[in-house]
């Protein structure tokens, strides 16, 4: 195999990587969510978030695709989370994590796409 071969696999195969990380970034909290979610509710903390993660990740794929932060905006969050979280059979502590963990993540990539 020439080199100029090798070396476009070697891309492709880096690019695909970048893309299977990016997928699952959206639902990853990352330390830049960590000030964004303390504007709001100082007392959060990247495992708090991370929580919210598993919870939201366990729970709310079961009937439906797990839709995304940046698919509904805040006030459809808010407005479906306690029915979605009913249905759940999530109770009120986790329904507040799963809270906090969209919307910080909302926020998080809104800022990101507006740069
Ligand atoms: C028992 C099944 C079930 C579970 C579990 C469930 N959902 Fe749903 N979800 C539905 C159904 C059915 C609809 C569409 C009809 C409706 O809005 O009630 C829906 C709709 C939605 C919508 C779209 C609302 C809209 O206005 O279009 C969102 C967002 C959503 N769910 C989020 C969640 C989240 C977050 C969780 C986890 C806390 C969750 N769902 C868990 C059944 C479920």
């Amino acid at each position: 195999m020439s080199l100029v071969k090798k070396i476009s696999l070697a891309f492709c195969f880096i690019s695909l990587l970048c893309m299977a990380a990016c997928k699952a970034d959206l639902f990853t909290p990352v330390a830049g969510d960590v000030p964004i979610a303390q504007q709001r509710w100082k007392e959060s903390d990247l495992t708090s978030l991370k929580a919210g993660q598993t919870l939201f990740m366990s729970h709310c794929g079961k009937c439906h695709q797990l839709y995304k932060p940046l698919e509904y905006s805040e006030d459809s969050w808010l407005d479906c989370l306690p029915e979605m979280c009913h249905k759940a059979h999530l109770n009120k502590d986790d329904q507040l994590l799963i809270r906090k963990y969209i919307l910080t993540r909302r926020s998080f990539l809104e800022g990101k796409q507006k740069k």
